[in-house]
């Protein structure tokens, strides 16, 4: 696949925050991008950026991503990273999802990663994770390079039961539930918060190159359970399991569909 060699790594950013990065590991062939939100010339790649997600996530009736919010939390706290391919690289597909303008002549962003800063130091609840070209390990690759960037070592995020993104961050070690169906979600009832313990910065940069695919292959000593979403029981199962402080994980490959739904791996420890 050439469009793979042509990735560029980016980092959409508020200029003082450029200081706290560390983008400079070499992902591919190219340096990180590093775009700023105070230079005028951006703003289309913004602007794609943010249909971008729109896209992925739903549109604004769903959990697609509000400008201000892309700026004030995704942006001015933090960074937006991911890869992008200049508009002539850019397979047609992806130019006409992303309703690219005949005259455009910039990047255009193929997967993106976002994780604001916790007050809990150096953990990071991520968000908006998303790949326009699906099947070539790209959101793996995203996750990886924007939590090196950040320095994150811990990680907290939502996602639902029915999302194959979860084979993604299973891939970044066992993913301890936190907190079942959350009381505030656009998806409450088909969401979970979860946490990572994340691997080493130098594996991540490896996993952001595509040179290792699972961060922390270990799994907790525990007992195996397969999860099925559709089946309430299994939800009040999970529940009990939650406020009896047992510790529940979900272990790679974590997700996968089935005839009609899917099934998690879990492990209860
Ligand atoms: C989910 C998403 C991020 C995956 O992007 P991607 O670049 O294809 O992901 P990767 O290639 O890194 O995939 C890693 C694994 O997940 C699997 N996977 C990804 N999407 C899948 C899907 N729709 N159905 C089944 N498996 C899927 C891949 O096959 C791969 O599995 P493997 O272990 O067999 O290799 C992308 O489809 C997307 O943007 N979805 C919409 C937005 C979204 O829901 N984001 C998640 C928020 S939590």
């Amino acid at each position: 696949m050439d469009f793979l060699d042509k990735l560029v790594p980016y980092v959409l950013t508020y200029g003082p925050n450029a200081e706290y990065l560390n983008f400079e590991d070499q992902i591919g062939d190219f340096d990180t991008e590093v775009i700023l939100i105070e230079d005028e010339n951006n703003a289309d790649f913004c602007r794609l950026l943010n249909f971008s997600n729109q896209v992925a996530f739903g549109g604004p009736d769903d959990m697609g991503m509000p400008l201000w919010v892309m700026l004030d939390c995704g942006i001015l706290p933090t960074a937006m990273i991911g890869f992008m391919l200049h508009v002539d690289d850019c397979p047609d597909d992806v130019l006409d999802l992303l309703e690219v303008d005949d005259d455009y002549d910039g990047y255009v962003p193929i997967s993106e990663y976002c994780a604001s800063v916790s007050v809990e130091p150096g953990c990071v609840s991520g968000f908006s994770l998303h790949c326009q070209i699906p099947g070539h390990g790209l959101a793996t690759r995203t996750k990886a390079f924007a939590l090196a960037v950040l320095g994150a070592k811990n990680q907290i995020g939502v996602t639902q039961f029915d999302n194959p993104a979860i084979r993604v961050h299973a891939r970044f070690g066992p993913m301890e539930i936190m907190l079942h169906r959350p009381v505030i979600h656009t998806h409450s009832m088909e969401s979970f918060v979860y946490r990572l313990r994340l691997p080493d910065h130098d594996t991540l940069i490896e996993m952001a190159r595509g040179g290792v695919e699972f961060g922390v292959p270990e799994r907790p000593q525990g007992i195996k359970w397969l999860f099925d979403p559709s089946d309430e029981g299994n939800h009040l199962r999970l529940a009990d399991y939650l406020t009896s402080n047992r510790s529940v994980y979900i272990v790679s490959p974590g997700w996968r569909g089935t005839s009609d739904g899917c099934e998690i791996d879990m492990i209860v420890v």
